[in-house]
């Protein structure tokens, strides 16, 4: 069996440990690292956050977590812990893991891993992209290296959820995204779209979660608490979304991406209105070369069944890689 060797981009919160656990445990994935970026919450906050959810998985000392970018490149860094809860994992205040991070930064650490496993390295982003920018401006042959690129972030022709334009991980750094999607990587984009569509946990799905009462099952219950509050709250409507965590399920299993279409993808850093949108050329109106796979259509069914396994305490199944596809 083909195992992807993942190195996965965080801003650990509630979603985000969620994803970072399907990695850990997914028979067909190894998790090289995690390098943590600026995003939902106070940045050394999010490297205990990732250091407590590799614990939790039973992986304490296994996976390097690299501190990186405390801030975005040009921008002001405004956390949303009034969503994911003052700790970024539904006010939980979980005790800190033993392990602790590694003293080198997360740029030196993509740097290495990548420049010494060329076409090994499957790159994923889960937060905004100042780390993977950064590396890509130190050393742009990486973009020719790495085996895949997938990015949660964007939206394709739908609403943002941190401006209606955009979405939180490019509105944080939309000139972090510019360079990496400018960059020539081979890479595949879940929007928030697919999320909103596929990957929203209602309240009978949250009843059956919680009768699983397995840790697992726990664990998603207590990181999201926040976040459901702030739903009922702001839009009147008992659920949660699992943007990172769809992401990862497609990383891990390619048949939940329906439809993916090769696109021209733009990020707007010019206006203010719709700072960080992404602009997809559907109709390829601009006549430019794609840049992006961009995901149309998810299986909510087999999402479902990979959050439902990994919260049952079950390995995930180990699908065939499929080829990338551009
Ligand atoms: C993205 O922003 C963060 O809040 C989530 O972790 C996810 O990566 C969704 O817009
Ligand atoms: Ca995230």
């Amino acid at each position: 069996m083909d195992v992807l060797r993942i190195l996965l981009d965080t801003d650990t919160a509630g979603d985000d440990a969620i994803a970072i656990l399907m990695a850990l445990r997914a028979k067909n994935a190894k998790l090289e690292a995690l390098t943590i970026n600026c995003g939902n919450v106070d940045f050394d906050q999010e490297v205990e956050n990732a250091l407590y959810t590799i614990e939790l998985a039973g992986m304490s000392g296994k996976v390097p977590v690299y501190p990186g970018s405390r801030h975005p490149l040009l921008r002001e860094w405004k956390t949303v812990e009034y969503i994911h809860g003052k700790d970024g994992m539904g006010n939980s205040f979980f005790p800190k893991a033993r392990q602790r991070p590694e003293r080198r930064h997360a740029v030196d650490a993509i740097l290495e891993t990548v420049n010494s496993n060329p076409g090994e390295i499957t790159l994923v982003e889960i937060a905004p992209m100042t780390n993977i920018a950064l590396a890509l401006r130190k050393d742009p042959t990486i973009a020719r290296k790495v085996k895949e690129f997938f990015f949660m972030g964007g939206t394709n022709q739908y609403l943002g959820n941190q401006t209606p334009a955009a979405e939180f991980n490019i509105w944080v750094d939309p000139e972090a995204a510019k360079i990496v999607l400018q960059s020539g990587m081979p890479t595949t984009m879940v929007g928030w779209e697919i999320c909103m569509r596929y990957a929203v946990i209602g309240e009978s799905e949250y009843r059956e979660i919680d009768a699983m009462r397995t840790r697992e099952a726990e664990f998603f219950v207590a990181v999201n608490r926040q976040v459901r509050k702030y739903h009922k709250k702001v839009r009147g409507v008992d659920a949660t979304e699992c943007p990172d965590s769809i992401t990862m399920s497609i990383v891990l299993d390619r048949k939940i991406a329906l439809k993916v279409f090769p696109k021209y993808v733009e990020v707007d850093n010019q206006s203010e209105l719709s700072r960080g949108a992404t602009v997809v050329d559907d109709l390829n109106v601009l006549g430019k070369k794609p840049n992006v796979n961009v995901v149309y259509e998810a299986s909510s069914r087999l999402f479902r069944r990979a959050l439902h396994n990994l919260l049952r305490g079950e390995s995930l199944s180990a699908p065939a890689p499929h080829p990338p596809r551009r």
